[in-house]
Parts: structure tokens; C-alpha cells; sequence
């Protein structure tokens, strides 16, 4: 790249570069894909970032896009901000509810549409999920057979950002929300959305492998409380509960395969447990 001055390198789970450049007094952030075999991945992303579309929510702009030593790359607007996940810590209790509320209401629910082969699309997933799992982890298996009973025909289409954990959402110094890191989905529902948000705000995924102090915790549950009460006002909220639990089931059997260490080992086990219960629970309400 000609003329432009590398300032900070950024880090990220996936293996994408992310680097701070300035051009001509100009800052903005190449985020590339690492490794060719990722290119693909890449540019899904760019493309569901360039027509993001939710109300009242921004995403960085994108400024160029294209290919350097075979990787793809796009670059961006460099948020001067914080990630939700560090902002949730010393968040006031009193600004949660009008947060999460401004998140819930930017996702396109009321336009979204039921469409026929939902379930067909979501059983499918299901079978190539069980075929990574070993058969002796009977509590994995247990959930496989709580999703393949259940009928996901009610999930309904529409915008999905694919991968809305604490980490992927940013606030600038103004408080505006821009999302970040959007995922090329198996199926795009706001409730797939939900599902990550709930990933976190209630099994604190992002937060793994950190301590989780008394504060925080009690902040991220007054924020699940205030997603699934802004679920509530709209029709169907049992129901639409009870699929979005079961989203989230499908999460983290999608996660087991990939799991190294003993203590995300634990985190799934521990996380396959709460889950399994709270939807025994929703259906018997
Ligand atoms: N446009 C931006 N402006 C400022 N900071 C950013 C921007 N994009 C990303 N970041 C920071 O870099 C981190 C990683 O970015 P991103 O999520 O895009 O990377 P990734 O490698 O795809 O991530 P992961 O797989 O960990 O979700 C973000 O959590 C955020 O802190
Ligand atoms: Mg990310």
C-alpha cells in the first residue's frame, strides 16, 4: 500500500490481519483474511457490511476493498470506541434497559417473513452438526434430540447480522451503536441474532476466559431480562422464546467440535446444561 503508515496492529479470534493505517492524515482499518482459504469468508463479510441496513444502528463505512498478495482485504472507518463486552462492566443499571432496547428494536422483526422450507433447512443443519459430534457424549446427544424434535418452521427470514456477540457490537464516544464482524449465515432470522446476543448476555460466551466479577454479572442479567421483556411485547413471545432457546442449543453443539482446552470443554458442558434445562422449563410454562 503506497504512502500509508502502519500505526497499531488489532487482534481478533478468526486469524484476519486488522491494522491501523493513516494516509494523507487520514486513519482507517484494513481488516484481511489472513490465509487465502478464508478469502471467501471475507468477502461475504465485506458484502454484508457494505448493505447493512438496520434502523438507528451504524457500521463502520467502507472506504475501499480488493486483493493484496492473494488475501482479500477491505478497508474501513476506525471506530474511536469500545466493545459491549468491555462497556457492559461500568455500564450504569439505569442505561441497560434503553440499550438493549435500541438494539432489540433496530432488528428487522415486524418485517420479517415466514418461509416454507425453514424447517427442512434447520434439520439439515442438525444432521451435519450430529455427524461432528462423538457418540459418546451422551449430553450433546440429548441435545441433537431436543432440536431434531422440534419444529422450526415458526423461525422467520429476514436481515441477520450472523455473529451479534458483546464483542461485535461497538459504542462510539456519542454512544451510537456500529455493529462489526458480520457472519454469512446457514439461515438469516433476527432470532439467530438474538440467539448470540442471549450467547452471551446469559451463558457469557465472550467472557470466558476472563473473571466474571459480581457487577458484571448482575449486569448482563438485568440485560437478558430486558431482551427477553422487549421479546415479550410482541406476539407469539412464548413461542418465539422457546425457538431462540433452541437457536442457542444449536450454538454450542456447532462450537463442541471445535473446543481445545479443558476449560471451554467445562464452558460447553456447563452451557449445554443450563440450556437444556431452561427450555424444559419454557415448555412446561
Ligand atoms: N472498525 C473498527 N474500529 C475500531 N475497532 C475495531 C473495528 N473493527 C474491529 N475493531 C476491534 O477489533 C476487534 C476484532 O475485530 P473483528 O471482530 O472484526 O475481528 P475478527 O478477527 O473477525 O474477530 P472475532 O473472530 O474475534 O470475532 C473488535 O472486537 C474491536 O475491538
Ligand atoms: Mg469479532
Amino acid at each position: 500500500m503506497q504512502n500509508a503508515e502502519l500505526i497499531k496492529s488489532l487482534t481478533g479470534h478468526s486469524g484476519c490481519g486488522l491494522n491501523l493505517y493513516k494516509k494523507d492524515d487520514k486513519f482507517f482499518l484494513r481488516k484481511d483474511s489472513g490465509d487465502c482459504s478464508y478469502n471467501r469468508r471475507l468477502k461475504k463479510q465485506y458484502i454484508k457490511q457494505n448493505k447493512f441496513l438496520l434502523n438507528g444502528i451504524k457500521t463502520p463505512t467502507i472506504y475501499n476493498h480488493g486483493h493484496e498478495n492473494g488475501l482479500f482485504y477491505f478497508d474501513m472507518e476506525f471506530l474511536n470506541g469500545i466493545t459491549l463486552a468491555e462497556y457492559m462492566s461500568n455500564i450504569k443499571i439505569k442505561e441497560i434497559n434503553s440499550l438493549i432496547s435500541l438494539l432489540f428494536k433496530s432488528l428487522p422483526v415486524e418485517s420479517s417473513k415466514i418461509l416454507p422450507d425453514t424447517d427442512a433447512i434447520f434439520k439439515k443443519k442438525i444432521r451435519q452438526i450430529k455427524t461432528k459430534l462423538r457418540p459418546s457424549d451422551s449430553q450433546a446427544l440429548i441435545a441433537v434430540e431436543m432440536l431434531e424434535n422440534f419444529d422450526f418452521s415458526k423461525v422467520p427470514f429476514s436481515y441477520c447480522c450472523g455473529d451479534l456477540t458483546l464483542e461485535n457490537i461497538m459504542l462510539d464516544d456519542n454512544k451510537q451503536i456500529y455493529l462489526i464482524d458480520f457472519l454469512d449465515s446457514f439461515y438469516n432470522s433476527w432470532m439467530i441474532d438474538v440467539a448470540k446476543l442471549l450467547q452471551d448476555l446469559e451463558l457469557h460466551w465472550s467472557y470466558r476466559n476472563q473473571e466474571i466479577d459480581f457487577n458484571l454479572s448482575m449486569r448482563l442479567a438485568v440485560a437478558k431480562e430486558a431482551l427477553l421483556e422487549n421479546i415479550a411485547e410482541y406476539e407469539n413471545a412464548k413461542e418465539n422464546i422457546c425457538a431462540i432457546y433452541h437457536i442457542l442449543l444449536l450454538n454450542i453443539l456447532r462450537i463442541i467440535p471445535y473446543a481445545q482446552d479443558d476449560k471451554t470443554h467445562l464452558f460447553l458442558k456447563n452451557a449445554l446444561n443450563k440450556i437444556i434445562q431452561t427450555i424444559k422449563q419454557t415448555e412446561k410454562n
